[in-house]
């Protein structure tokens, strides 16, 4: 399976190599101020044998360190390897130099472009196929309706730094929080059903918090929340990512409260609850930052309800720019597959399809 789409494929730390630094670049150095080609190749295929033996456990020799995974290194060295021109080979070996010894981010991520074929494990296309939820520590799955830690995760890791601020208005479970603490995000969450937000505090307090952030729970109506007092009883006059994973509507009602969003009466009710929460949270957003809404569509009578567009054309009112419509499928539990033969078999009877996806929408301020 493509890469792009293989949600389940982790990196582990057995990928990696720890090489002496200043050996490293010092060959690469001596590399570069060689005019030729059979002199380069030379150097560099003993560079390739010492890598290929190399295990993660062992090191090349003592001094400071640069770790790198192993496979993308070994595709450099070969690429340089099959290069037929000097320049070109003096371009890959002065790149390969970079990725060694200079980190290079954005202004909103710590992704270090001079390594990114090393994140390989972060989804850029606009099509996610996630076979298996993440159930590690503290993501226990407990509350239905939560969303899987991978759709956090991912966002966190490309939307925001170490340190920056998020808020997720419809908190739920707390998987945006408990993200936020193994990525060392700060965290903010606002859940309206006062049993929710305290089962969902205490098992994020319990997941370990390595970076020392803080992840806080605030009970309340993400419709009616002063959020600049919100943020300045912390000293913030901003967050730099914004979560939104509102009910789907009436599909499950998370309670009884009239202000919950799966209580609204109508589908123009609903829109019009999510778009209040846009609009209050607008302001607090720092300028190119995002917001990300995750949302499915529903059935009501045989005819479907694309709630998912109908919040997307919501936000864009309020003049955020729309930067991605991702499909996520739902992966199969149980449950569900306990049950296909059956939606199938209602699908052929009634001519429609069962619900495969949702949407996770991605919108720049
Ligand atoms: C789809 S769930 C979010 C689940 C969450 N992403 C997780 O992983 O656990 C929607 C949540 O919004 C909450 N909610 C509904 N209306 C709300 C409101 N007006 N203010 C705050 N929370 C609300 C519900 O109680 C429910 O927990």
């Amino acid at each position: 399976m493509n890469n792009e789409l293989n949600m389940d494929r982790q990196i582990s730390a057995l990928d990696r190599v720890s090489l002496n630094r200043d050996r490293l670049v010092g060959l690469l150095d001596a590399c570069l101020a060689i005019e030729d080609l059979a002199a380069i190749r030379q150097r560099v295929t003993q560079l390739y044998d010492t890598v290929v033996l190399l295990s993660p456990e062992r090191r090349s020799d003592e001094g400071p360190r640069v770790r790198l995974r192993k496979d993308v290194l070994l595709t450099d060295l070969r690429q340089i390897l099959e290069t037929r021109t000097l320049q070109r080979t003096h371009y890959y070996l002065a790149r390969l130099r970079r990725g060694v010894t200079e980190v290079r981010t954005g202004k909103i991520n710590d992704i270090n472009l001079n390594r990114w074929k090393e994140y390989d494990d972060i989804l850029t296309g606009s099509l996610w196929v996630m076979e298996r939820r993440d159930t590690s520590g503290t993501h226990k799955g407990w509350y239905w309706g939560n969303f899987i830690p991978q759709i956090p995760h991912q966002m966190l890791r490309r939307y925001t730094k170490r340190g920056d601020w998020v808020l997720d208005t419809f908190a739920g479970s707390g998987t945006t929080l408990i993200e936020c603490r193994r990525l060392g995000r700060n965290g903010l969450g606002v859940e309206l059903n006062p049993q929710v937000a305290e089962r969902a505090a205490a098992t994020v307090a319990e997941e370990p918090n390595p970076h020392g952030v803080s992840t806080d729970f605030v009970e309340g109506d993400c419709t009616a929340v002063d959020y600049a007092e919100l943020l300045a009883a912390r000293g913030l006059a901003h967050v730099q990512l914004l979560i939104m994973h509102p009910p789907y509507h009436d599909i499950i009602r998370f309670g009884e409260d009239a202000r919950d969003l799966s209580n609204a009466a109508s589908l123009d009710d609903f829109v019009a609850l999510f778009s209040q929460v846009v609009a209050r949270t607008y302001p607090i957003l720092e300028k190119g930052r995002y917001l990300v809404v995750v949302i499915g569509d529903k059935y009501v009578k045989g005819e479907w309800v694309p709630l998912g567009f109908y919040l997307m054309q919501a936000v864009m009112a309020q003049g955020y720019t729309l930067k991605s419509i991702i499909v996520k499928n739902f992966e199969e539990t149980r449950a569900k597959r306990d049950q296909k033969a059956l939606w199938r078999y209602r699908a052929l009877v009634g001519g429609f399809y069962v619900f495969r996806h949702e949407y996770i929408l991605l919108f720049q301020k």
